[in-house]
């Protein structure tokens, strides 16, 4: 665990995103092994940088990191808790948020996590390393429900026949293990398609976004990380999913937004004016930083400044 390896993803564009003042206060929502926290870090003078994440292990790491840098204050909770956590702290508003978010490569990379379907381990995948594991819900799912998750979070199309077999597989014997599942998803498809990159990819990635409930705490958390924003403060969000990335351009969108009264009003009566602008579309990874770290392939940067 000393070693913490994660490869920042858009890092010069997402620290340039955020606009940094040497003495502003910001907020990593997601700061892992600390990669982007330290180049935030590096540009206050005066200024504060809070860094949450909700990996005990994470956090045992970014405390040791920062322990020289009274700039920084290493936080453990779920983002979707900013507004509470800095009113603990007493700050009331803050000059840029970001966020990177998804599995960090010291998860993935730890056997006993239970995120990679590369390694046996029990069937773990939490973040935060409590609560509902992914052994949990491959056995206590209904058929139906594990359809809807592998097929929405995976985009898996043959979801229908991996969840049928994950119950069959359940009435014999807890599913307990990576590869217990990893051969139930094999059996489930036709030879062709497991040519096609590794056969449990996206059923993993479905069931990691269901452990962590990705998509519900980031549509919970996208208001409150933009409320807090001070006048010109950004926020920037590096998503790694269609959904999220659909998510976040939505609402970076509906906070750029002005009357949306119907053009045959010859007056505005909705009132809404635009709360942000978007200081870029979006941003995707260069093809030499795919080469060099291929969990960028699928990163996105947005940001949305306020007004
Ligand atoms: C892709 S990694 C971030 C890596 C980091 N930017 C770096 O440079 O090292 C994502 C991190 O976000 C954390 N995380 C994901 N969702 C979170 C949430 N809702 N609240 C707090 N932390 C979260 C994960 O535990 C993980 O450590
Ligand atoms: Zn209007």
């Amino acid at each position: 665990m000393s070693d913490f390896k994660h490869i920042p993803v858009l890092f010069y564009e997402t620290v340039d995103a955020l606009n940094v003042k040497p003495d502003g206060i910001y907020v990593d929502c997601t700061a892992g092994g600390g990669g982007h926290s330290s180049a935030v870090a590096e540009k206050l003078t005066t200024g504060k940088l809070i860094s949450i994440d909700q990996d005990p292990e994470a956090i045992a790491v970014l405390t040791k990191r920062f322990e020289n840098n009274p700039n920084v204050v290493v936080v453990h909770d779920n983002f979707v808790n900013i507004r509470s956590v800095l009113n603990n702290l007493g700050i009331i508003g803050v000059d840029g948020v970001m966020a990177d978010l998804g599995v960090s490569s010291h998860q993935l990379d730890t056997d006993a996590r239970g995120f990679s379907f590369h390694k046996d381990a029990p069937l773990d995948m939490r973040m935060s390393m409590s609560g509902m594991s992914a052994a949990d819900i491959v056995n206590n799912a209904s058929e139906a429900e594990l359809r809807r998750i592998i097929y929405t979070y995976g985009e898996e199309k043959f979801a229908p026949s991996i969840a049928k077999n994950i119950v069959k597989a359940r009435e014999n014997k807890p599913i307990e293990t990576t590869f217990e599942l990893v051969e139930i998803i094999k059996a489930s498809m036709p030879m062709k398609a497991k040519r096609d990159g590794h056969p449990a990819r996206k059923t993993f990635q479905a069931l990691r976004i269901e452990v962590n409930q990705e998509l519900t705490k980031l549509e919970k958390a996208l208001d409150d990380m933009f409320d807090v924003l001070n006048p010109s403060g950004r926020l920037a969000i590096i998503t790694f999913h269609s959904l999220e990335d659909r998510m976040v351009k939505k609402r970076f969108n509906s906070f750029c937004e002005g009357c949306t009264c119907p053009p045959q009003f010859p007056v505005c009566v909705c009132g809404n004016t635009p709360k942000g602008r978007l200081p870029f579309k979006s941003k995707a990874p260069s093809m030499n930083e795919v080469d060099e770290n291929f969990r960028a392939h699928s990163a996105r940067l947005r940001a949305v400044e306020k007004l």
